[in-house]
């Protein structure tokens, strides 16, 4: 075992490298942006780019619990919250370049398209899913709601689903990356669910 203070300073180095990794989709649309390489269609660009990182963050803060049951490696759980926020931040970033360089705060307009396309209106309900996920993301508001944060939390799984189902719906010709998406959610899910049986198999009724 490594000594506390050895493990505290690499557990320190390892937060620090995920957190400018999960930079790196940002970085990169801002590099474009100054070099004028964002192509033919620079809204669409960032609002996809944006997107594609909301939806890959939120797969990797799910694919954290079950990597550390498998791994044993408590540690692991320590890049969970900051994954979940960056999924969160994308995700902000990603709507606000829909409301704002593609909509203009066109309020009307906004609310048209999204009465006139169910994938943004799915869209919609996974967004509003993540924000009382963020909010209680602290660890304050984990004391605070005790048993029921737990419960709570578990709604991540429905806004992945939500976002998949918005990326499928999206789509209209290639389904591959979207089923793919789907499909790790789905095993991540079975993942999940899976140690939870075997547990209650176990347990007198
Ligand atoms: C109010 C909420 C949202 C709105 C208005 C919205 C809107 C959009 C729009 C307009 C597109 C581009 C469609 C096109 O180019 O034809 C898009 C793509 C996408 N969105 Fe959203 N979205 C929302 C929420 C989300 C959330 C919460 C996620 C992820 C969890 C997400 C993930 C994606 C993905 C993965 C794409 C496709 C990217 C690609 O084509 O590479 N969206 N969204």
């Amino acid at each position: 075992m490594l000594p506390a203070k050895i493990a505290l300073n690499w557990l320190r180095y390892l937060k620090g490298v995920v957190f400018l990794l999960a930079l790196l989709p940002l970085a990169r649309l801002l590099v474009l942006g100054v070099l004028d390489r964002l192509g033919a269609n620079p809204v669409e660009f960032v609002l996809r780019s944006n997107g594609t990182s909301a939806l890959t963050l939120l797969l990797a803060t799910l694919a954290i619990t079950p990597l550390q049951r498998w791994s044993g490696a408590g540690w692991l759980l320590a890049l969970r919250r900051m994954l979940g926020l960056f999924a969160f931040f994308y995700a902000v970033l990603h709507v606000l370049s829909y409301v704002w360089l593609d909509q203009w705060f066109d309020w009307h307009a906004i609310a048209q398209d999204v009465m006139e396309h169910r994938y943004l209106l799915v869209g919609l309900l996974a967004f509003l899913l993540l924000i009382p996920l963020a909010l209680t993301s602290t660890d304050g508001m984990m004391r605070r709601l005790g048993n029921r944060w737990r419960p709570l939390h578990r709604l991540v799984y429905l806004a992945g689903g939500l976002g998949v189902v918005h990326y499928l719906w999206l789509v209209k010709k290639d389904l591959t990356l979207p089923l793919a998406y789907g499909v790790v959610l789905g095993l991540l899910l079975a993942a999940r669910l899976y140690p939870a049986r075997r547990r209650s198999d176990v347990m007198p009724s």
